[in-house]
Formats: structure tokens, sequence, C-alpha cells
């Protein structure tokens, strides 16, 4: 029997992951900030499933919080064979704030943590010779949209990077990298969705069965649905100033009015 730690794992796609797993038998670790919302997600698995739920409210932007959930994801005693870094939020502050705390706040949730908690499974999976880690980052990281888009773009190098560093431990390392989800981002970052046109949305229970099997099938570079990965072929192969050029357009046209 497995267990899986899913960071965020009580809305969108974190929970998305939460009932996947949670449907082929894995027992679940869930992080999140608002312990409400952890206890219902719980109670509704731990229903469906049958399954053993644990929870842990932690504030990923919290240095503390952080080391106190990768002291869980290192357990001997109870092992974490899947690790999903998932818990993350869409940052618009322009680059040139006077305030900077929005994206210090952004690093440490989508970029220390991740470090923190992927290095934690990384030594514990290494030492049991299996697992599987699981980074959440975006295709909003081979465009260049803000903050955001360098933060995804650190955690897609980053999880390559991991991948080369555990290569024949018996533990692998995926960026899922998603388009559009519908899911509670978009709302949280005022971003205004409806300007988003149809065929650009992905279903996030798509999206993590397609996830999974990427995992299983030990890929570096998780990109969902055909229209993204010739998007992201792309993006990866014409000029950058092409790549700026789009990222302009798509930033200026989806801010609420
Ligand atoms: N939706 C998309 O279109 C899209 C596209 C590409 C990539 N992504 C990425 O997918 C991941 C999940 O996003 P989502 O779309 O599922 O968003 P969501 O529906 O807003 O869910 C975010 C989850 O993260 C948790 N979370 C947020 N900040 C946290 C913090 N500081 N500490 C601990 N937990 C925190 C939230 O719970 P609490 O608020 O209770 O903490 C919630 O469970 C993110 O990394 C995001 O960047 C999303």
């Amino acid at each position: 029997m497995a267990t899986a730690l899913i960071t965020g794992g009580t809305s969108g796609i974190g929970a998305a992951f939460a009932r996947a797993l949670a449907a082929r038998g894995d027992d679940l670790v869930l992080v999140a900030r608002n312990p409400d919302r952890l206890a219902e997600m719980a109670i509704e698995i731990k229903d469906r499933y049958a399954v053993s739920v644990e929870t842990i409210v932690a504030d990923l932007g919290d240095r503390d919080d952080t080391l106190r959930v990768a002291d869980r994801v290192a357990s001997a005693d109870q092992p974490i064979d899947l690790l999903v870094n998932n818990a993350g939020f869409g940052v618009h502050a322009r680059l040139t704030a006077a305030d900077t705390s929005p994206h210090e706040y952004a690093f440490d949730v989508m970029c220390r943590a991740v470090l923190i908690l992927a290095a934690a499974a990384g030594r514990a999976m290494t030492a049991r010779g299996h697992g599987a880690i699981i980074n959440v980052s975006s295709t909003a990281g081979f465009l260049t949209m803000g903050g955001y888009s360098a933060i995804k773009a650190w955690a897609t190098a980053f999880s390559e990077s991991l991948a080369v560093e555990l290569a024949g431990t018996g533990v692998t390392v995926t960026a899922l990298c998603p388009g559009y989800v519908r899911t509670e981002f978009h709302q949280r970052a005022e971003i205004n969705a409806s300007k988003i046109p149809g065929p650009a949305w992905l279903d996030a229970d798509v999206l993590v069965a397609d996830c999974l099997a990427d995992v299983a099938h030990r890929r570096v570079v998780s990109i969902p649905s055909a229209r993204y990965k010739v998007g992201i072929f792309l993006a990866r192969h014409v000029p950058r100033s092409a790549v700026r050029a789009v990222s302009g357009l798509l930033s200026s046209g989806r801010r609420s009015g």
C-alpha cells in the first residue's frame, strides 16, 4: 500500500490528485492552510474511497511550517511514496512594484517549499530505492508573463535537474505543466477567466490521469493534451522575441476589468 502527500490537496488540481490517488487505493496526507477545508476533504475521501487521510495545516510560505511538513515527508516509520508539490497561486504584481513582498511570498511557496520538500523526499526515497516526486509547474514557465512565469520556469528546470541527480536511484521526478484548468486559481488571482477561449481549458481529472500515466512511464516533463504539446513545442523553437510578443498580448487580455 502506498502513501501520497499532496500540498494544496483541498482544491483544484491538488483535489483531483487526491481523488485519483485515493481511487487507486493510496493513503493520503493533505497539506493546506485552511483547516476546515482540509477536514471536509478528509471526510469526503475517507467516505468515498475507504483509505486513510491525514491532514497537516501549514502555510508553505512559512519556513518553519515547511520544515514541519518536510519532517513528515522524510518519516522512515510512515514513508511517503509519492510527493505532489502542487500548492500555488497566480502572481500579478508588477515586477517593478515598490512592495516586492507578493513576489517573495510566491517564491517561498512555489520555489523554496518545493525545494525543501523535494529534497526531503529525494533523500528518503533514495534510501528506500523507490518513490516519485511530481512538481506542479505550468506552461506559463515557457512564456514570459511576469513573476509567475519566472517561478514556473524555475519549477520545470528544478524538476529536470533533480531528475538528473536522482537518475538510477529508483526515484522519478516529473514536472507537470498544465495550461488553463478550471479551479479556484483564476478567481484567487483576480484573472478575468471569461476572456480565455473555451478550447484552451483542460479538465483537472483528465490532466491528473494523464500525469499519473506519464509518471508510470518515468517521463520528466508532463504536458497535457495535443494542443498544449504543439503550443509548447512552438514556444521552445520560435525566436524568444516571438515568445515575448505573444506573452505581452496574453498578459494584457486577462486582467479583471
Ligand atoms: N488552474 C490553472 O489554470 C493552473 C495552470 C497551470 C498551473 N497551475 C498550478 O497548479 C497548482 C494548483 O493550482 P490550482 O489551479 O489547483 O489552484 P486552487 O484551486 O486555487 O488550489 C490551490 C491549493 O493550494 C493551497 N495553497 C495555496 N497557497 C498555499 C500556501 N501558502 N500554503 C499551503 N497551501 C496553499 C490551497 O489551499 P489553502 O488556500 O487552504 O492554503 C489550495 O488547496 C499551482 O501550483 C498552480 O500554479 C494551475
